[in-house]
């Protein structure tokens, strides 16, 4: 089988890492890829955006599959571009049609499907620029920390917790009159606070019957101990020793099922990867958020974690016999440390070299965001590389990362010291 995957980020190169040992597997591409991508297949200058040339590529290189890895190309419709081309319905792909990928793509979209299919959120309202004095009014109703959350794709930064209300009706009003978060910010869901511990569960679907994957913590605060600004995530523990079978049992009862099940009565194709956002609020879980993809770095721990064949689980996926294959997992722990550019998630400089990558044989080093120079590797952006380790428990698998982090370097390179120190 030839494959395509896209994306460059730790995330598809955890991903490039196991499809690479798949027994399936004939040539793998991956699209633009980094460094680090290069040791599991080829590296291909494509635009993920730019569909005709995606297309071109893949009838020349007789690609069989394409996965999909981050959300962009899932929101803008590659999906549906696929299954629309003549000459591309053979070709398989793992991610949601474009209305599929709305649970992700509009957050007001995930609240009234939530809605509509009772499953556990925050409670809501939506609001438009013509609606903002209903917005207005409704935070005077809700009690403080006030959450808002621009509707579209904002990378991560469309979420505001605010103190009180003067801020957060002074934030509204930016947000949908002076567009502080462009268009992603048209509509502005005003969200309930839920107070408790965060963890996220995956699943592998195809339309019909789904595959479970191990759970995950991430750590998006850039400080420790959880200060300071969101970043993409710098770092993440799996298991999640808190979420034990009856909360996972809840999870899928109460969650995953209903949320597969509304996609069918709507009439949404979904064949990818869905991802929860949860929260515990004592015990009982509630969705964040939902994505339409993995994500980054729970991949770098999740995807480890599997022990069987990715290409042939992906196979079941793409021809709806998931419920035919198996999966399994391993028992030990993982555990994935990330390094970043100093000032990141601000500004950051790029371009500096990454020293000791060939001492490292204990851990698997991710690349995020890399590029080579000759025989040299550099940084090319705020995620730089990301260390996964394995151990019989969390703590294990965590002082096995932090002793490959301190063989790793490159000028200001920083690292949360805390990762799992919340859980285990
Ligand atoms: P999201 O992009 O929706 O995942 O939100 C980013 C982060 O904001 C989450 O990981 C939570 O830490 C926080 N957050 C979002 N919604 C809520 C909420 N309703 N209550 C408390 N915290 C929230
Ligand atoms: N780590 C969170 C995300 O991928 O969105």
């Amino acid at each position: 089988m030839n494959v395509l995957l896209l994306g460059s980020g730790g995330r598809e190169s955890a991903i490039a890492w196991k499809i690479s040992q798949s027994s399936i597997l004939d040539q793998l591409y991956v699209a633009p890829g980094n460094a680090g991508t290069r040791q599991y297949g080829k590296n291909t200058p494509l635009d993920i955006l730019d569909f005709e040339a995606i297309k071109a590529f893949v009838l020349s290189q007789k690609i069989d599959l394409v996965v999909v890895g981050p959300e962009e190309p899932l929101v803008m419709g590659i999906v549906d571009f696929f299954k629309s081309d003549a000459a591309l319905r053979s070709v398989g792909i793992i991610g949601p049609t474009k209305a599929g990928a709305q649970l992700e793509g509009s957050k007001t979209f995930a609240k009234e499907f939530m809605q509509r299919h009772r499953i556990p959120t925050a409670k809501f309202g939506s609001f438009s620029l013509e609606t903002l004095r209903e917005g207005i009014a409704f935070l005077r109703e809700m009690k403080a920390p006030y959450v808002l959350k621009a509707d579209g794709l904002a990378a991560g930064k469309g979420v505001l917790i605010l103190a009180n209300l003067e801020e957060a009706e002074h934030e509204l009003t930016q947000i949908l009159l002076d567009e502080k978060f462009g268009a992603a910010g048209k509509r502005v869901v005003i969200e309930q606070f839920l107070t408790g511990i965060e963890l996220s569960m995956f699943i592998l679907s195809d339309g019909r019957s789904f595959k479970i994957l191990p759970e995950a913590k991430d750590y998006k605060r850039i400080g420790e101990k959880d200060q300071g600004p969101n970043t993409g995530g710098m770092g993440a523990v799996s298991p999640v020793p808190f979420a034990d079978e009856a909360f996972k049992d809840k999870v899928l009862n109460q969650i995953i099922i209903p949320t597969v099940k509304g996609l069918n009565q709507e009439g949404i194709e979904y064949q990818g990867f869905i991802f929860f956002g949860l929260i515990s609020v004592k015990g009982e879980p509630y969705v964040i958020e939902y994505n339409c993809r993995m994500g980054d770095p729970e991949t770098e721990v999740v995807v480890p974690r599997i022990k069987s064949d990715l290409l042939d689980l992906f196979e079941g996926v793409v021809s709806n016999t998931l419920s035919e294959r198996d999966i399994q997992f391993t028992e030990l722990s993982a555990a994935t440390v990330m390094m970043v550019s100093g000032g990141y998630p601000n500004t950051y400089e790029k371009d500096k070299i990454i020293y000791g990558l060939n001492t490292v044989s204990e851990s698997l080093v991710f690349h995020a965001a890399t590029k080579s120079d000759g025989p040299k590797v550099l940084t090319n952006g705020g995620r730089v590389l990301t260390v996964t380790s394995y151990g019989k428990n969390l703590e294990v698998a965590l002082a096995k990362s932090y002793d490959a982090v301190s063989k790793l370097s490159f000028e200001n390179a920083y690292f949360r010291k805390d990762i799992g120190q919340d859980v285990i």
